[in-house]
């Protein structure tokens, strides 16, 4: 009898341990779970929406407008479209700096509100999201186009929510 009690102690205290083992065991899993399939960061916003504006939309703006272009003057008319796959490349660089720019504009902490400032933003995002794909196809009508809808999603902002 004694023996039995005995052995039925040393059974359920190494049941209890190995119960003990499998929850540390699911407590490491779950701790590292998060880190392990997680790829977002927390981001905290630093810029001000003035400074995202004057050294990354504004900039990156003006290099898909200017990379198809006619210019008049005294000398005649001047025409301006990427030629080489650099010159494309640099236009799908500056389209796609615009659509960050326009991810920056969302991101929380910074978006001003959930109604048309993101509304804004993600015609910002739609429109040079178009001007990548028109720099990828290489396709110069394509960044007219796109061109003139990015300008809308800024002047539609500006009217909005510009103060001065
Ligand atoms: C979602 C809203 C939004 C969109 C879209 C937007 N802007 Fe702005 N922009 C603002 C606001 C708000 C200000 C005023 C910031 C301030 O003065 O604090 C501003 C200011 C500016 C300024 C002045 C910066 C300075 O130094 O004073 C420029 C230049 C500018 N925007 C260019 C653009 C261009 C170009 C686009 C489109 C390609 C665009 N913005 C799209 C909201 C927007």
């Amino acid at each position: 009898m004694r023996a039995a009690n005995a052995l039925f102690l040393v059974s359920a205290a190494l049941f209890v341990t190995g119960v003990g083992l499998v929850i540390a065991g699911a407590r490491e899993r779950g701790k590292a779970q998060p880190v392990a399939t997680t790829a977002a960061v927390a981001i905290t916003p630093v810029a001000s929406v003035k400074q995202i504006m004057a050294g990354i939309t504004m900039p990156a703006a003006n290099e898909v407008w200017s990379a198809v272009s006619t210019i008049v003057d005294a000398e005649g008319i001047h025409e301006t479209v990427p030629r080489t796959d650099d010159e494309w490349a640099a236009v799908g660089s500056s389209a796609a700096a615009l659509v960050e720019s326009a991810n920056l504009l969302m991101v929380e902490g910074r978006a001003v509100d959930n109604g048309d400032w993101t509304k804004f933003a993600k015609q910002l995002f739609d429109t040079s999201t178009r001007a990548l794909k028109g720099a990828e196809n290489k396709n110069t009508q394509e960044i007219l186009a796109a061109g003139e809808v990015i300008n809308e999603s800024c002047d539609n902002c500006h009217a909005r929510y510009m103060r001065n």
